[in-house]
């Protein structure tokens, strides 16, 4: 088995410090992954590595306020545990990584599975009643911010 997606949200969850339902959890996720396997479809990104940046990205979290650190904590977590859910290369798992890290650094990358990442967390934001400027995300997302507006309205 190359990905063991159950026993790696298990292992998050046991690790995990904040609200599991709350702003930066499960729900908070699983849009980033709906969100990141549409645009990364149509942009030929690497849609494993997105997949494990919407279980990870925020996973180190202290605090679902201020942490500016968990982004460095999720991409030492995340290189940790490659080969033991997950088995990535090291060029896939520097892309895992790196989007990881920089997520919350206000970046924008000419890669299109790493900018992927950040399209599909930055398009989350409604959540909290910030609409990311086109200028962070990609084309693809632009055409998308609406839609993922209204997926926070429900
Ligand atoms: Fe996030």
């Amino acid at each position: 088995m190359q990905y063991s997606r159950n026993a790696l949200i298990d292992h998050v969850r046991s690790q995990f410090r904040i609200n599991w339902h709350g702003l930066h959890g499960t729900n908070h996720w699983a849009r980033v992954l709906h969100h990141g396997r549409r645009i990364g479809l149509k942009r030929d990104a690497d849609l494993l590595v997105v997949e494990l940046f919407a279980f990870l990205h925020d996973s180190c979290r202290r605090d679902d306020g201020h942490d500016p650190l968990h982004g460095e904590r999720g991409a030492e977590f995340a290189h940790g545990i490659n080969g033991q859910f997950f088995h990535l290369n090291s060029q896939r798992l520097d892309n895992l990584c790196h989007a990881i890290r920089h997520h919350s650094s206000g970046d924008i990358s000419t890669n299109p599975t790493i900018q992927t990442c950040w399209d599909a967390d930055r398009l989350d934001l409604g959540r909290v009643g910030i609409f990311p400027s086109p200028e962070f995300i990609s084309d693809v997302a632009s055409e998308m911010i609406d839609y993922a507006n209204e997926l926070n309205r429900r």
